[in-house]
C-alpha cells in the first residue's frame, strides 16, 4: 500500500520525506489556503508548489478550480505544464462540480477527465462519496479515485443526530460495525413487534430505523472504500483507489486490510501510527538494561 501525505504544508512534507515512508502528496484548495495563510504572502504560490513537487518522491495532486469542463481542461494542462518539469503531478478533478441541482454541470468533471487522460495527464478524481461515482471515474479512465472516508463517517453520524465537536471529535474512530449490529438488532425487534414483515414494511419507525446509520447502503467511509475496491476488482479497472479524508490510524488499518492501493494521510495521523504505549515502555526497559559489556561492543569495536 502506498502512503500519500494529505497536506500542502511544506515542513510536514519535508519531515515525512526524511522518514522515507511517503509515496506522494495530495493537496486541495483548502489545504493550500491554510499553508499560504501561515506564510502571509512571503512566498509566491508558484514557487511554493514547485518546492512541494520537487521534494515529493511521487505524484503531487493539484486541484483545478473551475466547474466547466473546458476551463478545467485548460487549468489541468496549465498545472501539468508548469509543475511536471519538477516532478510527478496528478490533476485533481471533482467527480461532479455542480453547486446546486439543475445547474447542468454534473458531467463537466467527467468530460474534463476524459480529455486530460487522452492527453496523457494523470487525473485524481476527487470528492467521491459513492461507489457509483467511483465507477464513472474508472470508466472515464482516471488514474486515481479518491473516496472521502472521513466525510462519509461525518455524514452518517450527522444523520444519527450526532454533532461534531459535541458528540464526537473529528479524529474519533467511527465504530461502524458496532453501530450496524445494534441497528440490525433494533430492526429485528421492531419487525417482530410489528407482527409480520408486510406490516413492518408499512411502519414509519421501521423505515426510519432502516435508513438511519447509513447512506444509501453505505455504512461507513471504510465500507465505501470496500465497495469501490470490489467493483474495480470485478471488472479489472486500472484506476487506483486513494482512501482520502482519513481521520485516525484505525481507519488506515481498516483500508489497508481491504487492500486499498493508496491512503492519503494528514500528518497527525501518520505521526500517531508509529506510537504505542507498550512500545515506549519496552524501549525504556531495554535502554535501562544495557550492560557495560554490551555497550562496549559499540564503543570499542
Ligand atoms: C484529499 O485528497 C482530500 O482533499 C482530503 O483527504 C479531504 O480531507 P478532509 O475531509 O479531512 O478535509
Amino acid at each position: 500500500m502506498k502512503i500519500f501525505l494529505d497536506t500542502a504544508e511544506l515542513d510536514e512534507i519535508k519531515k515525512a520525506v526524511s522518514w522515507r515512508i511517503i509515496d506522494g502528496v495530495t493537496t486541495n484548495p483548502s489545504l493550500i489556503k491554510k499553508a499560504v495563510d501561515r506564510r502571509n504572502g512571503k512566498i509566491s504560490m508558484e514557487d511554493y508548489i514547485k518546492e512541494i513537487v520537487k521534494i515529493t518522491p511521487g505524484p503531487v495532486s493539484l486541484e483545478v478550480i473551475s466547474q466547466i469542463a473546458e476551463d478545467m481542461i485548460k487549468q489541468g494542462r496549465l498545472l501539468h505544464e508548469n509543475f511536471s518539469p519538477f516532478g510527478e503531478v496528478a490533476i485533481k478533478i471533482p467527480i461532479n462540480p455542480s453547486l446546486k441541482d439543475g445547474d447542468g454541470l454534473d458531467f463537466e468533471g467527467l468530460k474534463a477527465i476524459r480529455q486530460l487522460i487522452k492527453e496523457g495527464i494523470a487525473v485524481n478524481t476527487t470528492l467521491i462519496m459513492t461507489p457509483e461515482q467511483a465507477l464513472l471515474a474508472a470508466k472515464a479512465g482516471a488514474a486515481y479515485a479518491s473516496p472521502f472516508a472521513g466525510r462519509i463517517d461525518d455524514y452518517i453520524r450527522a444523520n444519527l443526530g450526532m454533532k461534531i465537536g459535541e458528540d464526537f471529535q473529528k479524529g474519533d474512530y467511527f465504530n461502524h460495525k458496532l453501530l450496524r449490529k445494534a441497528r440490525e438488532r433494533k430492526l429485528i425487534e421492531a419487525i417482530e413487534h410489528a407482527g409480520s414483515i408486510r406490516e413492518a414494511y408499512e411502519k414509519r419507525e421501521i423505515n426510519i430505523l432502516q435508513s438511519q446509520g447509513q447512506d444509501h447502503g453505505i455504512y461507513s467511509g471504510v465500507d465505501l472504500v470496500a465497495k469501490i475496491l470490489r467493483i474495480y476488482r470485478l471488472y479489472g479497472f486500472k484506476t487506483e483507489v486513494i482512501a482520502a479524508s482519513i481521520r485516525n490510524p484505525r481507519q488506515v488499518r481498516e483500508v489497508a486490510e481491504l487492500g486499498v492501493h493508496i491512503a492519503t494521510l494528514p500528518f497527525n495521523v501518520l505521526k500517531e501510527m508509529v506510537k504505542h504505549y507498550k512500545t515506549t515502555e519496552g524501549m525504556r526497559r531495554f535502554m535501562e538494561d544495557i550492560v557495560p559489556q554490551y555497550q562496549d561492543l559499540f564503543e570499542n569495536p
